[in-house]
């Protein structure tokens, strides 16, 4: 465990992680990463989120069959962030943001705790629910493979980032 990572080490060295010791998540340490997220703010604190964890590797290579996923398949586990339908277009943006804030709180939490993990956007809503058996009222919002580093190095960050000059507007755009 690494959760004495200072702050600045735990933001700078979350990385997206493709690949994966074959190192089983304990269930203890799956929830500790949910509970991180579910302290993650949320418009009027609704806490409009749902989790699911799986480690089913039958539905790991099934939603591993998109271009974007395809390293889900030997992955030890996957957490589902899910999100309330709503009819109203803004309600539907702050649910989406609440999710996306928790899923982040999800992923450093997991950096903080020494496991790789890997946002994923390319999934489709349908076949989760199919899978998951979601209620047709929940969207799904990411999957966010989980599971052990193979290597520390897997933490570096080839790219960098936009200098700060460039994204960092004072008063104006
Ligand atoms: C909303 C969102 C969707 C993403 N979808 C995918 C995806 O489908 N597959 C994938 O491999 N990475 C996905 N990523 C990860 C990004 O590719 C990654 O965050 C980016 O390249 C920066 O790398 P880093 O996370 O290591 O800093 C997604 C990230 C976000 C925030």
């Amino acid at each position: 465990m690494c959760d004495g990572l200072d702050f600045w080490t735990m933001i700078r060295t979350r990385r997206s992680i493709r690949r994966f010791s074959d190192r089983e998540v304990p269930d203890d340490v799956l929830k500790q990463i949910v509970e991180a997220a579910t302290w993650a703010p949320s418009s009027h604190n609704k806490q409009t989120w749902e989790f699911i964890v799986t480690r089913d590797k039958e539905k790991l290579a099934a939603l591993s069959e998109r271009r974007f996923s395809r390293f889900l398949k030997a992955c030890p586990a996957a957490i589902i962030v899910l999100a309330p339908e709503h009819r109203s277009p803004r309600a539907q943006f702050l649910f989406t943001q609440n999710a996306a804030a928790a899923t982040e709180n999800l992923l450093l939490a997991a950096r903080a705790l020494g496991l790789a993990t890997c946002w994923i956007g390319d999934f489709d809503d349908k076949q989760v629910h199919d899978l998951f058996q979601v209620p047709p009222d929940y969207r799904t919002m990411a999957v966010v493979a989980v599971g052990y580093p193979q290597t520390e190095e897997d933490f570096r960050d080839p790219f960098g980032r936009r200098p700060l000059e460039e994204v960092l507007h004072w008063e104006k755009f």
